[in-house]
């Protein structure tokens, strides 16, 4: 876990909300669940690399359990083999489950128990978040977006604000969003990614503002993301708890494709709401960062497809590229959560100009 490196500079930002902040919202209860989550995702992620490397090096052997194979040489599977694994996979465990728990066999058993563990502890939150993002929720939060008055400032001022809301209830906390932003854009730097993508490293969660703003609780700004309006996967995390959500049962919203159609695009799917789908649209109105960049900010949480292969059928070709875009951060964000100190001052003139490269409007309406 990182430890604070408080700027020592103040926001000066346009207070327009109807409630002082700090009277709203404990941040670091955020915080703590994020984390969780957090781990959850390391944990499920080691796991699925284990599965699908099991399956790599068991194929000469069982050729006829996978679609087709990567070289012999790739230690990476690539896209489109993980894709037609999952899809194999999915078809095996309805056809013939003692045949695709084979993938998982050679799984170290203790890292199982582990992510166990660790999904004890998350588990209240996604039953919330799970009976609560409804389609209708959904549409409400985006019309409260587009018609409430919020704070108008720079994406710097927001990010020190962020940090400031998040710890301000306990000035020892180890907790710094600002850290984990930097530690995010540093790790993404030092590996000579282009600019806006150090961008992206910087702000891809700044939309948890929406904490202090209008969100209903935690479930509606952290947490996995997934699309609303269709069935749910079975491979989101504790599937179970959707049969609490009112659209579970409701025949426009519970079949595979539901409001959408085959490849559509997840342009036009509509994502559980909470800081990914808030920061997107900011982006998307005030930046220039290329779609990938986009992508990135939109798809970060969106574990059950970049991670599990969950909606395939909802993608288009441009969404393969996207989902390229989304793996290559995603590493970022989940391991650079490193002890790690930065000097916020040192690095701020560094930041203050990338910002302004891509932010051309500089004040924004957040
Ligand atoms: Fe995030
Ligand atoms: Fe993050």
């Amino acid at each position: 876990m990182s430890r604070i490196t408080k700027s020592s500079s103040s926001s000066t930002s346009t207070q327009k909300h109807s409630k002082p902040l700090s009277e709203k919202r404990q941040g670091q209860v955020l915080e703590h669940i994020d984390d969780e989550v957090l781990n959850v995702n390391v944990l499920r992620n080691n796991l699925k690399t284990q599965a699908v490397q099991a399956a790599t090096a068991s194929e000469t052997n069982s050729s006829t359990l996978l679609p087709h194979t990567p070289p012999k040489e790739t230690i990476t599977p690539t896209l489109e083999y993980e894709m037609s694994l999952q899809e194999k996979s999915d078809q095996l465990a309805d056809e013939n489950w003692h045949i695709a728990t084979e993938y998982y066999k050679n799984i170290d058993t203790k890292a199982f128990r582990q992510y166990e563990l660790a999904c004890d502890r998350v588990k209240s939150f996604y039953e919330e978040q799970h009976a609560k993002q409804t389609v209708a929720y959904n549409i409400q939060a985006r019309i409260n977006f587009k018609t409430k008055t919020r704070d108008t400032m720079t994406v710097w001022q927001a990010l020190e604000k962020l940090n400031k809301l998040l710890d301000e209830s306990d000035p020892d906390t180890e907790l710094s969003q600002i850290s984990h932003a930097l530690q995010t854009a540093e790790a993404i730097r030092r590996d000579n990614k282009p600019r806006w993508f150090q961008l992206v490293g910087l702000i891809h969660d700044l939309g948890k503002l929406l904490y202090f703003y209008d969100s209903r609780g935690q479930w509606d700004v952290v947490g996995d993301t997934f699309p609303v309006g269709c069935k749910f996967s079975k491979r989101i995390i504790f599937p179970d708890s959707f049969k609490s959500n009112p659209d579970f049962l409701n025949p426009l919203y519970n079949t595979k494709y539901g409001i959408y159609s085959k490849h559509c695009g997840l342009d036009k799917v509509m994502l559980s709401w909470g800081h990914d789908e808030y920061m997107f649209h900011i982006a998307q109105k005030y930046s220039t960062l290329p779609k990938e960049g986009l992508a990135m900010i939109r798809y970060h949480s969106f574990y059950p497809w970049h991670q599990e292969m969950a909606y395939t059928y909802l993608m288009d070709d441009h969404d393969k590229e996207m989902l390229k875009a989304v793996k290559a951060f995603n590493q970022y964000d989940l391991y650079s959560k490193i002890d790690q100190e930065y000097d916020v001052e040192e690095l701020k003139p560094y930041y203050l100009e990338l910002i302004d490269e891509f932010f051309p409007d500089k004040v924004i309406d957040f």
